[in-house]
This record gives C-alpha cells, sequence and structure tokens, in this order.
C-alpha cells in the first residue's frame, strides 16, 4: 500500500523545503511544518493543492499535539514521517552552554521521538509507514564544535535501527538519510574559510544541493523501497564512504 498523506518537520526552508516539493511532485499530501505562523502560510502557497502548512515547534510536546490534532481534523493520519527539522549551537565543550547542549539535543533527537511517536499509531493501524530521519555525515565523522549536534545526530542513527527493528513486522520501514555538505541557510552560516576547507574533503568538488538530499527522500517513500529498512543512507559527494 502507497500512503496518500506525508508530514515533513522544517519545511519552510532548506532541504525539508526540498523534501515537500518533492513528495508532492510525486502526489502525496504533504503536511509541512514551520516554528511560525508565517513560515507555515508560506508553506500552504507554495504547495497549493497538494499540502498545506502547519505551525510546530518539535521541542514542545503541547505543539507536538496541536500539530497532530489539526492534521487528524478531516485528513488521513500521515504515514510518512520525515524528520527533519534541526538546529546547531556551535561551540567549542569547554565553552558549551548547558542550554547549546540542551536545545540541540532537545529539537534534533527528541524532536523526531516526539513527532515519531504521535504518527506510530496510525502506521501501524495502517500496517504501513515510512519514517525518515534526517542526520548527518559527521555523526560518522566528529566535528569539532558540534559536539551537541553529533550527539544529536548520531542519537538518531541508533533510534533509527532500534525502531526498524521494533516495527518491520508492521509493514513500517525506518531510515536515515544523512546529508554531507548542503546549500542552506545552515551552511550558508559558515565562514568562507570553513566552506573552502570542507570543500577540500569532497571528491566531488562540491556542496550538494537540497533537491539531490530530497531526491532520495522521495525514493524512501514510495513502495519500491519497501524492503530498505534500518539504514543510514549517505547523500555527501563521497565526504564519507560507508
Ligand atoms: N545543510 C547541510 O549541509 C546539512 C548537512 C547534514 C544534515 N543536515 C540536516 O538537515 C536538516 C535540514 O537542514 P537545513 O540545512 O535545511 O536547515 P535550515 O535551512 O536551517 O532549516 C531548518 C528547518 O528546521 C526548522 N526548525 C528549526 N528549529 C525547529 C524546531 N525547534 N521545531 C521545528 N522546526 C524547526 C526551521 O523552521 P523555521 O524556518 O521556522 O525556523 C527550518 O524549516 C537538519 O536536520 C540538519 O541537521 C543539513
Amino acid at each position: 500500500m502507497d500512503s496518500n498523506t506525508a508530514l515533513v518537520t522544517g519545511a519552510s526552508r532548506g532541504i525539508g523545503a526540498a523534501i515537500a516539493d518533492e513528495l508532492a511532485r510525486l502526489g502525496y499530501f504533504v503536511f509541512g511544518t514551520a516554528t511560525s505562523e508565517a513560515g507555515a502560510e508560506n508553506i500552504s502557497n507554495q504547495l497549493q493543492s497538494q499540502g498545506r502548512g502547519l505551525v510546530l515547534r518539535v521541542q514542545d510536546q503541547t505543539s507536538v499535539d496541536n500539530a497532530f490534532r489539526e492534521m487528524l481534523d478531516g485528513a488521513p493520519a500521515p504515514l510518512i514521517v520525515v524528520n527533519n527539522a534541526g538546529v546547531t549551537r556551535d561551540n567549542l565543550m569547554l565553552r558549551m552552554s548547558a542550554d547549546e547542549w540542551q536545545e540541540v539535543l532537545d529539537t534534533n533527537l527528541n524532536g523526531a521521538f516526539r513527532v515519531t511517536k504521535a504518527a506510530l499509531r496510525g502506521m501501524i493501524k495502517a500496517r504501513w509507514g515510512r519514517v525518515i530521519n534526517v542526520g548527518s555525515v559527521v555523526a560518522r565523522l566528529g566535528n569539532p564544535g558540534q559536539a551537541n549536534y553529533v550527539a544529536s545526530k548520531a542519537g538518531l542513527e541508533g533510534f533509527t535501527r532500534s525502531l526498524a527493528l521494533e516495527v518491520g513486522s508492521r509493514g513500517i520501514t525506518v531510515n536515515l538519510l544523512a546529508p554531507g555538505f548542503i546549500e542552506t541557510d545552515m551552511t550558508a552560516a559558515l565562514s568562507s574559510e570553513q566552506t573552502a576547507a570542507m570543500l577540500t574533503r569532497i571528491p566531488l568538488g562540491r556542496m550538494g544541493t537540497a533537491k539531490e538530499v530530497a531526491a532520495l527522500a522521495g525514493f524512501l517513500s514510495g513502495d519500491d523501497a519497501a524492503y530498505i529498512t534500518g539504514q543510514t543512507i549517505h547523500v555527501n559527494g563521497g565526504m564519507f564512504l560507508n
């Protein structure tokens, strides 16, 4: 069975926006989320009849509950969930505050827990589902100044493997898509020296595009990917070889 409804967190910009567009192009009805009303409205305008924007702050359980209440009001439960929302709060460990650590873990890792848990019941009922977590190449490489971010993304890999084992018998696949160095607001925040240093590590010699990441999310969402589960799949221009 192919589901018609997808949820993409952090769909207002960057990789999440590209994934929402790709799923809409493939014919799914897409709920895309932003942290603000204005962002949610933009998503509705972008997706037109193929989807709707919602406000969702994944670090806040009440916000997750409200978003699911809104989604389930008149629409089928989302059977495809893309946990894409993510933030960085970079700092060297000696200077990293407890808040910087907490905010990143609470958004990137605990956020995926909250959203997946809310969606899982519908998937189990349908005996079909797709959970796609967005990790990062740095979960494997490590990255100085990103102990919080890397811990959150490595945590997502373990979460992916364990959940895949739990729910495989229900026709639900759980995979992690690990982007490398992709052109978005997140990487635009890096200095030109940091960007140049990063590019020397990429055999394909360039940054990736959000669209190139979104193509894999589109594939993992469909029935052609039914036998792939528990995997970390890299889209990184050769920056890290599994
Ligand atoms: N860009 C890269 O090179 C790269 C590499 C590896 C992995 N990734 C991962 O890919 C994902 C998307 O990254 P990106 O580069 O597209 O990031 P981005 O351009 O900075 O966009 C981040 C998205 O997450 C949303 N978001 C932020 N905090 C949130 C929260 N607390 N609750 C819900 N949504 C929240 C933002 O919503 P608002 O617009 O409302 O703020 C926005 O839609 C992230 O998980 C990131 O870690 C990115």
